[in-house]
């Protein structure tokens, strides 16, 4: 059964119920509005971003293939770099081989993360080809192993992010979530869409609210939380401790801003093209300042492909970003789209 019904507006009253905050082991995550994983998306420029906006109670490093996680491989990649103000931080792991991943989960701990969390769910035919990610999900006496080798390795809290199953043949999302409850993870995430689905169709969140109903542990509900009412209608209706948003961060960043304007029962900040012009001048500059050029630009392309414009001409804009071949032309064509509109607005005002 799906449970796509009309999303309604929550009273205030409703609102006040609801959960703000919920523990990881000694953790306490608070708000419980958290930013999803995204692989090439949250490096630590993006999730610095987002935790700067407010809102946003805990964010993670991209998946890392556990088999990279060593001290000489670190310097040749970036994904696990991290600065103190993301703490609470948590840091993925793909694998699929326990002694491995549990010898990863250690350096992990040792690189201070305060949560490692296990990726069950990624869908990618690289990674489930290797038997990590969803395919796991195909292999639960692995996952298993997987699980006891790495809580016996580390004292951190571990957690657990995954998928409903590899396909609607096959679901085993409340089987997945009681193995992990009997080897000691201390929370849940689930992204209800099976791996067959990837990102098609809608995240069944009657799954991750029986999850919940199954477990004791923390369970977060991830998938389609398009704005500021859906995440509270979700923790209303599903029961979950927390709530994951993932593209919808990318295309409206002031989502977890405006989540806790509802919860205070504030008017929603709506942003005027000139705070979105900032926060593109921001995030490219931050951009710039932590990476080569060819990749901020990269960064700057992928955050416009997603990110809610709202203006006239926005199309045409994101396709003039996309064919700039040096910084100095990206922010010609940033100025250029958005002088028009500011101007505009304070002639207005
Ligand atoms: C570009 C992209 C990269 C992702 N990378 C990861 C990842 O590294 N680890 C992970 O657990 N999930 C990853 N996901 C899944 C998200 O964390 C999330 O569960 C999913 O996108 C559904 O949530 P949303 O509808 O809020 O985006 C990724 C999703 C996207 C769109």
């Amino acid at each position: 059964m799906n449970d796509q019904v009309a999303m309604i507006q929550l009273e205030q009253e409703q609102i006040q119920q609801l959960p703000t905050a919920y523990r990881v082991g000694p953790i306490t995550v608070t708000p419980n509005i958290i930013l999803a994983p995204m692989a090439g998306v949250t490096d630590s420029v993006f999730r610095r971003m987002i935790l700067s906006m407010g809102g946003c109670g805990l964010v993670s490093s991209e998946m890392t293939n556990a088999a990279s996680v060593s001290p000489k491989l670190l310097q040749r990649h970036k994904l696990l770099d991290y600065l103190p103000e993301e703490r609470p931080f948590t840091m993925q792991l793909s694998g699929n081989d326990p002694d491995l991943v549990a010898r990863a989960a250690q350096t992990i701990q040792e690189l201070g993360a305060d949560i490692l969390d296990i990726n069950c769910g990624c869908p990618s035919p690289k990674v489930t080809g290797g038997g990590h990610g969803a395919s796991l999900l195909r292999d639960l006496p692995k996952l298993r192993q997987v699980l006891r080798a790495v809580r016996a390795a580390v004292t951190i809290p571990v957690t657990l992010k995954f998928r409903a199953g590899w396909d609607e043949q096959h679901l085993n999302y409340l089987d997945t979530a009681q193995i992990a409850e009997e080897e000691g993870i201390a929370a849940l995430a689930l992204h209800p869409r099976t791996r067959e689905q990837r990102y098609t169709g809608d995240a069944d969140w009657s799954r991750i609210a029986a999850v919940k109903r199954h477990v004791t542990i923390p369970v977060i509900g991830s998938g389609d939380v398009t704005d500021a009412h859906a995440a509270l209608w979700r923790l209303h209706t599903s029961g979950v401790d927390g709530v994951m948003i993932g593209r919808s961060a990318m295309a409206n960043p002031w989502i977890f801003g405006q989540i806790a304007q509802l919860r205070r029962g504030e008017q929603l900040f709506v942003p005027a093209p000139a705070d979105k012009y900032a926060l593109l001048q921001r995030y490219f500059t931050m951009c710039l300042e932590e990476m080569p050029e060819r990749l901020a630009l990269n960064k700057l392309k992928q955050f416009i492909s997603q990110f809610q414009i709202g203006l006239p001409g926005s199309a045409a804009f994101r396709a003039s970003i996309h064919h700039s071949t040096s910084a100095a032309d990206a922010w010609q064509q940033l100025e250029a789209f958005f002088a028009s509109y500011i101007e505009l607005a304070q002639i207005a005002a």
